[in-house]
């Protein structure tokens, strides 16, 4: 369905503050589109700045760089500046928080554990030998082993649409996984066997049960299930 300047629609958005709502409910807000191709962000942007300025959600970059817009529109996870309103071929949008993470206000849904699970598993260089004199230099090649991983904006669109990570509340996920094998595959990382001893349990990669939900939650088309296959490979590559 293709949406015009001038075309309404409707937008359907969880709302709940637990400071004065005894329960989550739906309010609906009629939008008129500014332009083809607008951004889900931009019609949130005008129901906050336009009609209800109670209406929480978290955003900044509007660029999908900062991660900070994920939420669920239709049922599929992903950041609202990375999404059009016509690209939901309907003119009723459903908005609601990420799935599976407790919500502060509205859309916006806390992320402590998230990041816990993101620093458990160390997201960053280790260096166990002296620096080289020069930088840790890298071939193109081995560089190139980090596209597909680098990319993450940790908007959690990921581990909220995992249904382990739902059930099991210690499962580290496929963000945290995916940054893991950011720096597991990295050359110049030398930390690599500590940062697999953390994911080499039933919390970790082997809590994966290949459901795929992360791959097309994914707005950065990134491949967590892929990434978490390879750091199973590099356990048992190290183990056996
Ligand atoms: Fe930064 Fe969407 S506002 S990723």
């Amino acid at each position: 369905m293709s949406l015009n300047a001038g075309d309404k629609v409707i937008f359907k958005i969880f709302r709940y503050d637990p400071a004065k709502d005894k329960a989550p409910y739906f309010k609906d807000y009629e939008v008129t589109i500014e332009k083809k191709g607008m951004m889900v962000l931009d019609a949130l942007n005008q129901i906050k700045w336009h009609i209800d300025g109670s209406l929480s959600f978290r955003r900044s970059c509007r660029e999908g760089v900062c991660g900070s817009d994920g939420m669920n529109i239709n049922g599929m996870n992903t950041t609202s500046c990375m999404a059009h309103v016509d690209d939901y071929n309907s003119n009723v949008l459903i908005i609601k928080p990420l799935p599976g993470l407790p919500v502060i206000k509205d859309l916006v849904c806390d992320f402590v554990d998230f990041f816990d699970k993101y620093y458990a598993v160390k997201p960053y260089l280790i260096e166990k030998t002296p620096p080289p004199g020069t930088e840790r230099l890298q071939s193109i090649e081995d560089r190139a082993k980090l596209d597909g991983l680098y990319e993450c904006i940790l908007c959690g669109c990921c581990s909220s649409s995992c249904p382990s990570y739902w059930a099991d509340r210690d499962y580290l996920g496929p963000s945290a996984l995916l940054n893991a094998t950011r720096f597991v595959l990295d050359t110049r990382d030398e930390g690599s066997d500590e940062r697999l001893d953390t994911v080499n349990n039933i919390h970790g990669v082997w809590r994966c049960h290949t459901i795929l939900n992360c791959i097309h939650a994914c707005p950065k088309e990134l491949n967590p299930t892929k990434a978490i296959a390879s750091l199973q490979k590099e356990i048992l590559k190290r183990t056996y």
